[in-house]
């Protein structure tokens, strides 16, 4: 029997990020395969499948073949476990992934090396470097023709604005592709793909120094090729500095393959040993040690509909200390009572898995009988405190919505209010209005049409959105100090409050948001609200 500080120090928590198709299903499928938990690469995706088995709880991502909800797998690799926490795919996001990113303690970011960084790899970064939770980076794809690895990392550290230090380098790619050097054993990992994906090949070892050998390998100008690299490589990239790894500072880099099992597993090993333990978090009394402390969890994400029939809801939290028992009694400090948590699983691809013990680090989802919030603490009946609430994100669409049918105003009320106590959207009212003019933000598109869907098929309400042409958002950080009705606007703004009352201003241009600040001393503007 292991203690509670042993299974929370075998722990890791991490988020994969990446834009859709640099190769996250086929990494995360390896990832799997050598945990075991899964016989065959390919059995988790074969991408109809797959994407289908990992979130197949709403209907719109089955009709448009894209996941919209992000999931978590739970695996077993070479006494960690490991858990993985799936970011939507599609590079139409909601606010699910940034939350999700909130449960993780590091973050591994895929790149396809032909590609370099791209938009949604960009977006995501940013609030990795909010968190300031460590990066790895893994540089797909190698078996197709490639970028420069120089000016792959120089976009890295231009575009991202963090050092990268390459832990391996690529030999060659595409179909000249040999291999990765790994600069601290200084030998050569040859590429071999004759396992065709379903396990790391032979790999064959080569020391930096066996030159005949190298050459025979990879042939003369790769060789040459290598070693200049590696001259110039020792000269000027970051020296390893695992502090700054997980201050996020620094990203290590690795190369590979994910579609022919390059490199998985040398990146998974050196992945465990530099990534962090579950991470203490902050809360109104003070930083929780996970292990130092009692069961206590914050929820990050709530999915409703898992079930249509029953409208069931289930609350994601994070375990951020102690021990979680299914029979135990917790507190749900924001709702002010002990409960007991019902139906505890672990939700894997689409199993599910009833759970009798948990701990730090680990993800469970509970049944949510309409109870819970984003950001919500629980803890031991005794005690009292909240972890810190999550940043909700700056809605970027705006759209007024309007009921088609004037009969249905209940459903429609109570289905827009719940969808936006989910965190699914973000509903803003004009401040005089009661619910008669409704304005939804979202932060990407794909979710108006969640939206709309939902209200359809649960609550049976048509609506009709409108564009608005605002794309700025501000909260009103002092709203105590000051008196809303003197703030002396611009001609493009718009006062209105958020579902729990909060003041904010709505800008079409970003400019009116600096001049709003000039014309009104002493206002505080923030970009982001807290749960
Ligand atoms: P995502 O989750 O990040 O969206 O990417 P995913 O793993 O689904 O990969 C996107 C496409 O890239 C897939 O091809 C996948 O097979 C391919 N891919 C992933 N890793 C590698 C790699 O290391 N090398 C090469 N050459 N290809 C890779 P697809 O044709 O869109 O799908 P499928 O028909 O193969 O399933």
């Amino acid at each position: 029997m292991s203690s509670i500080k042993e299974e929370i120090n075998r722990r890791r928590t991490f988020a994969i990020i990446s834009h859709p198709d640099a190769g996250k299903t086929t990494l995360t499928e390896k990832f799997l395969l050598y945990g075991g938990a899964i016989n065959l690469a390919g059995s988790v995706k074969g991408k109809a499948t797959a994407r289908h088995a990992v979130s197949d709880w709403m209907e719109i991502e089955k009709q448009r073949g894209i996941s919209v909800t992000s999931s978590v797998l739970q695996f077993e690799y070479d006494g960690f476990c490991i858990n993985l926490l799936d970011t939507p795919g599609h590079q139409d996001f909601s606010e699910d992934t940034y939350r999700t990113l909130m449960a993780a303690d590091s973050a591994v970011m895929v790149i396809d090396a032909s590609k370099g960084v791209e938009p949604q790899t960009r977006k995501l970064f940013k609030v990795c470097v909010m968190r300031k939770i460590p990066i790895f980076t893994f540089i797909n794809k190698m078996d197709r023709d490639a970028n420069d690895t120089f000016e792959l990392l120089d976009e890295i550290e231009k575009e991202l604005g963090i050092a990268t230090c390459p832990i391996n380098w690529p030999i060659g790619s595409g179909k000249s592709f040999k291999g990765v050097y790994d600069r601290n054993k200084q030998c050569v990992i040859t590429y071999s793909d004759t396992e065709k994906g379903t396990k790391e090949g032979e790999a064959t070892e080569i020391p930096l120094d066996e030159l005949d050998m190298l050459t025979g390998f990879v042939g003369e100008d790769l060789k040459d090729k290598l070693i200049g690299e590696i001259e110039l490589l020792d000269g000027a990239s970051a020296e390893f500095d695992l502090e700054q790894v997980q201050e996020g500072l620094l990203t290590p880099v690795f190369f590979g393959s994910a579609l022919t099992n390059f490199g998985v597993e040398i990146f998974l090993q050196h992945f465990l040993q530099m990534t962090t333990t579950p991470l203490a978090r902050k809360a109104d009394k003070g930083l929780i040690d996970p292990a130092e402390n009692n069961f206590s969890a914050f929820v990050f994400k709530i999915q409703a509909n898992m079930n249509k029939a029953h409208r069931d809801r289930i609350a994601f939290m994070r375990i951020c200390s102690g021990k979680f028992d299914a029979d135990m009694e917790v507190k749900h400090v924001q709702g002010g009572r002990n409960m007991r948590l019902s139906q505890p699983q672990q939700i894997m691809a689409n199993d599910r898995k009833i759970l009798t013990e948990a701990y730090a680090g680990d993800i469970i989802g509970v049944f949510d009988p309409g109870v819970f919030s984003i950001g919500d603490t629980l803890c031991m009946p005794k005690e009292q405190f909240t972890y810190e609430g999550i940043p909700t994100f700056a809605p970027e669409h705006f759209a007024r919505v309007r009921q088609v049918d004037t009969m249905k105003r209940k459903q429609f009320i109570k289905g827009i209010n719940q969808i936006a106590q989910e965190g699914a959207i973000q509903i803003f009212q004009e401040f005089n209005t009661g619910m008669e003019e409704i304005i939804v933000g979202v932060v990407g598109v794909l979710q108006f049409d969640v939206l709309k869907f939902r209200l359809e098929n649960e609550y049976n309400v048509d609506i009709k959105l409108e564009p608005l042409p605002y794309e700025h958002i501000r909260w009103i950080e002092n709203k105590d100090e000051v008196d809303l009705s003197k703030i002396v606007g611009t001609s493009d703004m718009r006062k209105v409050k958020d579902l729990k009352g909060n003041p904010l201003l709505l800008f079409v241009n970003s400019w009116s948001v600096g001049m709003v600040l000039d014309r009104n001393p002493g206002l505080v503007l923030a970009e982001f609200g807290r749960n």
